[in-house]
Formats: C-alpha cells, structure tokens, sequence
C-alpha cells in the first residue's frame, strides 16, 4: 500500500494540498495505491471502517452499510441515519443495481405548505427547523441493502459506528472550529439545547462524543428497522416534532419504505455508465452532457481548454432548463427518461450551440418533448472481489435542518428543500423548479446526487461520485473527462480545479487560485459572467488502473481520505 505523490517535491506537493493551496502542483498527484480494496469517504476514520469490514471478510455493500453508520458519528454535517441517499452497485459478475434511500415528503405535506398569505416563498421553513424534514431513509435503505446484498452479520456493521460514538474522536482544528460555529445554529433551531455540540468552545484535540446517539445506534443494531422507525427512537422523533411544530407523524415513519430502482444506464465511446435515475437529477444529466459532447473532440491545453468549459457551459444551461421541467420522483411524475436521453433531441437540443458566444439564459427555455451549504457526502468502495459501490448520502444543508432529535443525538434532514417549493421559485442551490417537482405527500424531492461506476470494455474501470448540490453532476462530469479525455490519473483528476454553471443564475462559477487568466478571459469574451468561488463538491473516487492495481483518489478540498490494502 502506497500513498504518495510522485517523484520529487512529493512533501512540497503534500505541504500545499493539505494547506488547502490550489496552484496546479508541477508533480503528478497520486492518491492511495491499493492491489485488494479500497474505500474512500469524507473522513479518515470512516475510511478505514470500511476497509477493516472488508479486511474482515466483508464485501463492499457491508464495507458500504458500516461507513453510512461510522459516518453519521464522524461527519455529522452530512453523514446521517436522519437523512436519505443514493447506493449504486456493480457486482464482481456484471449484475447492477441501485437503491433509493432518499427522504419523502411527510403524509399532511402540501404543495404550498412554504408560501405565506401573500404568496410569497417562506426558503427559511423550507431550509430549517422541524418543518424543513422529509421522512428519513438511510436506516431503511441499509436494512435493505443488507438483506439483499449483504455477507456479514448486521450487528458487526454497526459497532464500529457505536464505538466512535461511545469512545468518541479526536477533532481535527477545522473540524473543532466547525463545531463551535454548527452549535449556534443549532442551538436556534433544536427545540431542546443540543448539549453533545453546545457543550464547549471545541479546540482541536477535544474528544468528541456522542452518548445518545451510541444508544440509537444500539436500537438499529439490535432491532434493525424497528430500532428507528417504531419504539423509543420513532417516540423521540414524534415528540421532537410535537416541539418544534413538525409534520413526520408515526404512520410517516411505519410507511417509510426504501425501494430497487433499475439504474440508470448509457455509453459513451468504449465506456459504459451507471448510474442513478430518478429521484435523481444527477444520472440523467451525466448521461445528457456526455451525450452531446460524444463525438466533440475535447482537450484542456492551451486555448482549446476554454472551448472546453465554452461548450460544458452551454449543454449545462440547456440541461438544467430540462432539469427545472421535467425532471422530479418518476413514481409521482412521468419523467420522460427516455426523450430526454434521445440522440436526436440531444442534437436538436444544442442545434443553436455558437461556439463563439454564450447563449443568454432568458433565451433559454426546457426542450420540447414529444443549492450555499452543499453538505452532502460521497463514499466509493471497491473490495477485493472487485465488487463496486458507490454511494452518496444526505442531509441536504450542512447540518440538514440543524433540529437535533433530543434523546436520540442525531440532526434531521432539511431535504424539503429540494422540491419546488414555489414555482420559480429557486431552492438553496439556486436550481429552479415547477410543477413536476410540486410538494405531495409521499413523494420524493429531487435531487442532484450522482454516483456512477463506469465500465471500460465491460470491466470495472471507475467508481464515483461528490457533494455539493447542483453542482454535483457538474463535478462528476469533469473528474469523468479529465481521466477519459484528458488521460489523467484519478488523484490528478479530481485535484483540478473546476468549474460550474446551471442555467440560472447565468453565470460560470469556477475555483479560486484557478491560474490561467487567458482562459478566464477567453470565455469572458465569448460573453460569459465569471464568478469566483471557493471549492466546487469533494469527489471521493476509484480507477482501476490497466495493470488492475486500483488509484483511491480523495478530494484535498476537505479532509477525505482512501484507506486500502
Ligand atoms: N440535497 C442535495 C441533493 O439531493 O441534490
């Protein structure tokens, strides 16, 4: 096991990623180098959780239930049992699958539950507090990736997780100074103080520990679905919601039902993808964009580097418009997958693409057929048998509602949020809705979450996926053309800077410390608004290299880290 970067200068090149320093190392970086397993999250110690389960005897959908857990203890912001996501998997043999975890709007849920007598949009009902919840799917939906695919005994999954809550964890100085700044919020919006946050001023150093959380744990460990969804942890989210003046209702928790959806599939030039279908937004819009550009010839030197993002500018706009009207939870609403996958709607699409000028946004509407917290978070797994997970989970905003189930120790989801909650209205991530994507009961809110593994001549070739809300498709779709286009390793990959647009606003955002100013320029003069940020997503990812050996590639943009063997 290797991990290091190359040649000379490796600790120099080391020095200024960790310092969060964005000048394109003079090196090529190179992540965690592993020849049986390799699992990389948004945090050290749920990496290696899941590479211990796999050192155990486990495989990756186990590796991937016990890092969703150790996750919920080490990387609350994000990490969750009280929230929702997306697994994809690729068996060792070819099989696919992919599993819908994510939250759905509670049953006395209506469409303008977040719009006041005036008619005015209420985002800060929709963003916080109690009201702010779906029902939460992540417990269900690893009950049923463990009944389906797993190998190892439930409980041994979820200890890892416990003990991190019972023994606690050193903190890191961000995440100490993230700590103390998370509890003002939720000392606002938690009906009880939530005390395991708001105990101290964290430093770094401080042990972390989650005593109330380590029993829930214990309920789902023990009891399985029923350890959250019915008994005590169900009666303290009813009376956390009887508090703060929450809709989930007991029959919202008996009914929450994780599902199977067949995954999302396409090619492009010699690789397959898989990836995530509605309720996502994410698989359709990687599959649209790497529709459009397949026969486009795309480099990142020189000049042609700006007729690059020119032209994954102008099919983001176009893309988006699609995302606003048409796409939404396929059980409540007929997303029209395969028109919007179509070659000749793909073309026609883009038939008033000038490669010379931006295309206004106003100027753009949906085809015609026939959000700034991004605190999600991404795990990808490969075990030794060459079985593939990738999996993003969330709370939606940083701390998602920041109400805290007192009694129970984790943070709700403000994933309701993610629906229209009036029609042109934008959510936190700026992305535009409308009737598709309505407020009912029981429906599930669109996302943006994107993990896909990719398949190079029917092998296991890439595993992937990031945070960061609208601009997750975006993300993924630049680490995929770095490494298939641009011939870069997936460390190298996903250190790039990026960039990101989405129809509305009509601009490009792209990361700070990007230092080629001509290419800034270059697309300022074809007409676009520039707008500098700071990190777009963490892409946590795995290569298969051709010798079979696997790259583990975590993004320097936060603390994520591979662990392998
Ligand atoms: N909550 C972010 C997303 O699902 O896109």
């Amino acid at each position: 096991m290797k991990n290091y970067f190359c040649k000379e200068n490796r600790c120099v090149v080391l020095f200024l990623l960790v310092l969060g320093y964005s000048c394109q190392p003079k090196e090529k970086a190179i992540g965690l180098l592993a020849e049986n397993a390799i699992v990389v999250s948004a945090h050290p110690l749920a990496s290696k959780v899941g590479k211990d389960i796999i050192q155990e005897g486990g495989n990756a959908v186990d590796a991937a239930i016990a890092v969703q857990m150790a996750l919920a203890v080490v990387y609350p912001q994000a990490g969750n049992i009280g929230g929702g996501g997306f697994m994809v998997i690729r068996e060792s043999e070819g099989q696919y699958h992919s599993l819908d975890y994510r939250e759905k709007a509670p049953l006395a849920a209506s469409r303008d539950m977040y719009i006041d007598e005036n008619g005015d949009a209420l985002p800060e009902k929709s963003q916080n507090g109690h009201l702010a919840s779906g029902v939460p799917g992540s417990v269900d939906g690893m009950v049923k990736a463990h009944e389906k695919l797993g190998s190892m005994e439930w409980a041994k999954l979820i200890n890892p997780a416990i003990r991190l809550a019972e023994e606690g964890f050193a903190l890191s100085e961000n995440e100490a100074a993230y700590f103390t700044r998370a509890s003002e919020n939720l000392k606002k919006y938690s009906s009880v103080d939530p005390i395991q946050f708001t105990g101290k001023a964290w430093k770094a150093g401080d042990v972390f520990k989650q005593v109330q959380l380590a029993n829930t744990l214990k309920l789902i460990r023990d009891k399985g679905r029923a350890g959250f969804y019915s008994g005590e942890v169900a009666d303290y989210i009813i009376a956390e919601m009887e508090r703060g003046g929450g809709i989930i209702s007991l029959e919202d928790l008996e009914k929450y039902e994780s599902t199977w959806r067949e995954p999302l599939t396409g090619s492009y030039k010699d690789f397959n993808i898989i990836t995530m279908g509605p309720p996502s937004s994410g698989g359709l819009i990687i599959l649209q964009m790497l529709g459009i550009m397949e026969n486009d010839q795309v480099s990142n030197q020189g000049e042609s580097y700006a007729e690059y993002l020119h032209l994954k500018t102008e099919m983001e706009r176009r893309i988006f418009a699609d995302r606003a009207a048409f796409m939404a939870d396929s059980d409540f609403y007929p997303v029209p997958v395969d028109e919007l996958l179509d070659d000749s709607y793909l073309s026609q699409r883009f038939s008033n693409f000038d490669p010379q000028k931006a295309t206004p946004s106003d100027l753009i509407m949906e085809g015609k057929i026939l959000s700034m917290s991004e605190e999600t978070t991404h795990f990808s797994i490969v075990d030794k048998e060459g079985n593939a997970v990738s999996c993003t989970t969330t709370l939606n905003g940083g701390m998602g509602s920041k109400v805290m189930v007192d009694g129970a120790g984790f943070l709700l989801n403000n994933e309701m949020d993610d629906f229209s909650i009036k029609p042109g209205f934008p959510n936190m991530f700026g992305v535009l809705g409308g009737e598709a994507n309505k407020i009912e009961p029981e429906k599930r809110m669109l996302s943006s979450m994107t993990p896909t593994i990719i398949e190079k001549n029917n092998e296991l070739f890439m595993v992937v996926g990031t945070p960061g809300g609208s601009t997750i498709p975006t993300s993924v779709f630049q680490v995929v053309v770095n490494v298939i286009e641009f011939g870069m390793g997936m460390q190298e990959a996903i250190n790039e800077k990026r960039f990101h647009s989405q129809w509305k606003p009509d601009q490009i955002s792209f990361e700070k410390d990007f230092e080629r100013e001509n290419i800034l320029e270059s697309l300022r003069n074809k007409g676009h608004e520039l707008s500098e940020r700071n990190g777009i997503g963490r892409v946590d990812a795995i290569l298969v290299l051709e010798d079979g050996i696997m790259e583990g590639g975590a993004d320097p943009r936060g603390m994520d880290a591979a662990s392998g063997y």
